[in-house]
C-alpha cells in the first residue's frame, strides 16, 4: 500500500504540471519549464533517486520560474542587459514563485519542500547566488540539482527564446561550461552525473511541446 506521503506527492505532481501553459505565462518560460522538467526527469533517473524525492524534485521543476508571472514580459524578453533595477526585479522571482506556490498548494510537508526548492534553485555551491547567498550542504539537494539542469536548458534553448539573440550553446559547449563552474556555481556531485549522462537521455535542443 502506497504511503500518505508518496499520495501527497502525486497529488502535487499533478497539480504542479496543471502549471504548465498556463494563461500569462510568457511562451518562453513556459518552453523552459518544459525543458528543465525533462531534464528532471533524466537526472533523477540517472541518480537512482527514492521515488517520493524524485516526484518532488520533478514537481519543483516543472514550476520553479513561475515567479516570472509577476516580471513585467518587457523586462523578462528585454534583448539586451538589463538595468540594475530590472535586474534587481528579475532576481525577486525565486521569492514569488515560492511565495505564489505555498498558498495555492495544499498544506503539507511534501508542499514545504517543493517551495524551497522553487526558493533556492538561483543559489549557488559557492554561495554568490540569490536570494540569500547559501552554499554548499545548506542549499536543498533538489535546488541544487535543479540549478544545473536549469541552466543546461538555458544554455541549449533555441534562438526564438533567447531574449538577449545570442546563439544557443550546443550539448558538448553546454556541458563544457557545466564543468567548468563545477564546485563555483554548481554542486560538483550533481555535474559529475549530468554531464555523463548517455547520449540518449540528453535534453534535445529542438525538443518542442
Ligand atoms: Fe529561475
Ligand atoms: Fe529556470
Amino acid at each position: 500500500m502506497k504511503s500518505a506521503h508518496f499520495t501527497m506527492c502525486k497529488k502535487l505532481q499533478f497539480i504542479l504540471a496543471g502549471t504548465l501553459s498556463i494563461p500569462g505565462i510568457s511562451p518562453r518560460v513556459d518552453a523552459h519549464h518544459h525543458r528543465v522538467w525533462l531534464g528532471a526527469m533524466e537526472l533523477a533517473m540517472a541518480m537512482n533517486l527514492p521515488l517520493d524525492e524524485a516526484m518532488i524534485f520533478v514537481s519543483s521543476a516543472i514550476c520553479h520560474d513561475i515567479g516570472k508571472l509577476i516580471v513585467d514580459e518587457k523586462v523578462l524578453d528585454k534583448p539586451g542587459t538589463l538595468g540594475e533595477e530590472e535586474y534587481i526585479i528579475v532576481q525577486n522571482h525565486p521569492v514569488w514563485g515560492a511565495d505564489a506556490l505555498s498558498c495555492m498548494l495544499p498544506k503539507h510537508q511534501a508542499s514545504e519542500e517543493v517551495c524551497r526548492i522553487v526558493l533556492e534553485h538561483h543559489e549557488r555551491w559557492d554561495g554568490k547566488g540569490y536570494p540569500a547567498g547559501l552554499s554548499e550542504s545548506n542549499i536543498h539537494p533538489s535546488a541544487r540539482k535543479l540549478g544545473v539542469v536549469d541552466a543546461y536548458a538555458a544554455m541549449v534553448a533555441p534562438i526564438e527564446e533567447r531574449p538577449y539573440n545570442d546563439p544557443p550553446k550546443t550539448h558538448d559547449q553546454a556541458i563544457s561550461t557545466l564543468l567548468e563552474c563545477s564546485g563555483t556555481q554548481f554542486d560538483p556531485k550533481v555535474v559529475e552525473v549530468f554531464a555523463f549522462l548517455p547520449p540518449v537521455t540528453r535534453i534535445s535542443p529542438l525538443y518542442t511541446h
